[in-house]
């Protein structure tokens, strides 16, 4: 057996869409699993950028990144009191995302790899928002049921270990972070959508809009949103445009959008309690960033004496934090390593495809 090492400082390295995030992580061996103290994080949101297009524009992206990455990393080093020598891995997000935006991170890491000498440790994305939950005093021990959502994924895995990943239904159309956005532009809202809904609806009553919640009676454990915002759009031509809509009306429909995304996951993040007999559920990706979600998940899981965890609300959306932490926990805990330390981005890329 070779010298174990039991701490290192990972520097996190998140471009794959439109927030530039670095941190840098003290983590160290722990049990049951690694802990992580946060050293330093950084973030700059493109959402201004993107805003007038009403979603995220990849060549703009990845321009914006270039600009951004080395302030946000000499403001990283600064806060926490480090020289770039110190720090022992550099994780990376390799996919999935736009291509164009990965590579200007990737480039990053491989060129400050071969300055100090550091290994390159490639993170995928949804890695990184899985194992978020798991930063926290008190995390949840394997395995547990996990629900993803985020802008561009809707899925239900059963976690068996870091690394061990299998799928037990996703969604079959749009992501729920994508109905939020969908609908919230149907309604001549702003972009991201889901907390311009959130913020709506809490001025607003359901039960004034009927909207569908496909699948919901279905066994399986299958999403399906795509309907949502045809409905929504039928609503609002209805109604003569959004521009002829009251503000409390609006909040009325918001509060119906987001009432039927809510349902939707939290009933069949209940099934896969029961059909797995887990009674842990761990919850993120940006749209478990969602106060309305959070608080029907945890009392529908407290009614099965089951308990919901979550990230802290900081760390939902993409960050630095969760790719520094996810490299950490492959290194320490379980010496799996990286997956493909290649410079090649790879923009589709199936998160069960890690288990193999
Ligand atoms: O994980 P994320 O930052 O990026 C992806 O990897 O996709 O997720 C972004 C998504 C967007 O669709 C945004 O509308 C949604 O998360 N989101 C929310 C909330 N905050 C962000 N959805 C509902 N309620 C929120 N509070
Ligand atoms: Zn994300």
């Amino acid at each position: 057996m070779g010298h174990r090492i039991t701490a290192m400082i990972v520097l996190g390295i998140e471009t794959s869409c439109d927030e530039t995030g670095l941190a840098l992580l003290r983590v160290s061996s722990a049990q049951p699993i690694a802990r992580a103290e946060i050293l330093s994080q950084a973030l700059h949101s493109q959402v201004e950028l993107h805003r007038a297009y009403g979603g995220v524009v990849p060549e703009l992206a990845s321009r914006d990144h270039l600009l951004r990455l080395l302030p946000l990393l000499e403001k990283n080093l600064d806060d926490a009191g480090i020289r770039l020598e110190e720090i022992d891995r550099i994780a990376v997000t390799q996919g999935p995302g736009l291509s164009g935006a990965l590579l200007v991170g990737l480039s990053l890491a491989h060129g400050l790899a071969a300055a100090i000498d550091r290994p390159v440790m490639p993170v995928h994305h949804l890695e990184g928002h899985l194992l978020s939950p798991l930063l926290v005093d008190q995390p949840p021990s394997f395995p547990f049921v996990a629900l993803l959502v985020s802008g561009g994924h809707t899925q239900l895995l059963f976690v068996e270990r870091i690394g061990k990943y299998t799928l037990l239904g996703e969604t079959i159309d749009d992501a729920a972070g994508e109905a939020f956005d969908k609908s919230a532009q149907l309604l001549g809202l702003g972009y991201p959508g889901g907390p311009e809904i959130a913020q709506l609806a809490k001025r607003g009553q359901t039960g004034h809009y009927a909207l569908p919640r496909p699948l919901r009676h279905r066994p399986d454990l299958d999403f399906s949103f795509a309907g949502l915002k045809t409905a929504v759009l039928t609503q609002v031509k209805k109604a003569g445009g959004f521009s002829q809509m009251s503000t409390q009306d609006l909040a009325d429909l918001a509060a119906e959008v987001q009432a039927a995304i809510v349902d939707s996951l939290v009933t069949k993040s209940l099934r896969a309690l029961e059909t797995t007999k887990s009674r842990q559920l761990v919850v993120s990706g940006g749209v478990s960033a969602n106060i309305e979600l959070r608080r029907q998940l945890t009392q529908g899981a407290l009614e099965r004496g089951a308990e919901v965890f979550y990230p802290p609300v900081s760390l939902c959306t993409d960050n630095g934090v969760m790719i520094a932490w996810a490299a950490g926990l492959r290194a320490l805990d379980q010496d799996l390593g990286g997956h493909a330390g290649s410079f090649r981005a790879i923009s589709r890329w199936p998160l069960e495809s890690l288990s193999a």
